[in-house]
């Protein structure tokens, strides 16, 4: 199953332009502007899980964050964020893995996860990035997530997705994690489509 995913994945980032999926955008408005309001200082730790090419690394070094990590089980998707970074690359920690089946080594002030999570159909799938989750955060550490929401789409990349309400979300990381703020989204697709987002920002117990 994992060889799987990790061949679909492999295969999006190795054919599709990273400006042209669906899920891209311009500037990770939504997440900068959640960690601008939870005015954290620049030394705090994120990981940015199935971050894929995403920029919110780049816009994080540019505002002097030093302790990035971008989490992703395509290595292709990584590599056009390295090649876009340059000789910044070296700023951030690269990790191919699967979410499901990683070990953190170490807590982040803020797990980062925009569109990844919602892939997870089965419940021990869920159960297994909640364990990873737990071990990779501490008290106090924020969890800034993002999927579909109810009237989103049904798929994502070709793949069946879960859609969470704020209700929904916060049943999956509860107790452990609490609920802070919540807010939908309405992404705009490189194609001209829209697509609803629930973001829910949690902090760990
Ligand atoms: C819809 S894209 C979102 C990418 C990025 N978060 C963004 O907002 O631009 C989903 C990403 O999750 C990655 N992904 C999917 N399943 C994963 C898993 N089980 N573990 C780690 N990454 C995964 C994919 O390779 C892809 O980069």
């Amino acid at each position: 199953m994992m060889g799987v995913k990790r061949e679909h994945w492999d295969e999006v980032y190795r054919t599709k332009a990273a400006d042209s999926v669906s899920w891209y955008q311009p500037t990770p408005e939504p997440s900068l502007q959640a960690l601008d309001e939870l005015q954290l200082p620049a030394g705090a730790s994120l990981i940015d899980v199935g971050g894929g090419a995403s920029s919110l690394a780049d816009r994080l070094i540019e505002r002097g964050w030093s302790d990035l990590t971008v989490l992703d089980i395509a290595a292709p998707a990584l590599d056009v964020a390295k090649a876009r970074l340059g000789d910044e690359a070296i700023r951030v920690a690269w990790v191919v893995a699967d979410v499901t089946e990683w070990r953190p080594s170490r807590h982040y002030d803020v797990w980062h996860d925009r569109a990844v999570f919602h892939f997870l159909a089965e419940p021990a799938q869920r159960l297994a990035y909640r364990h990873a989750l737990e071990a990779g955060t501490a008290p106090g550490s924020v969890l800034i997530i993002a999927t579909f929401a109810p009237d989103g789409p049904e798929r994502c990349s070709g793949l069946p997705v879960q859609r969470y309400d704020a209700t929904a979300l916060a049943a999956e990381f509860s107790p452990a994690f609490a609920l802070a703020r919540d807010w939908r989204e309405e992404h705009t697709t490189p194609g001209g489509g829209r697509q609803s987002f629930q973001w829910c920002v949690f902090r760990r117990r």
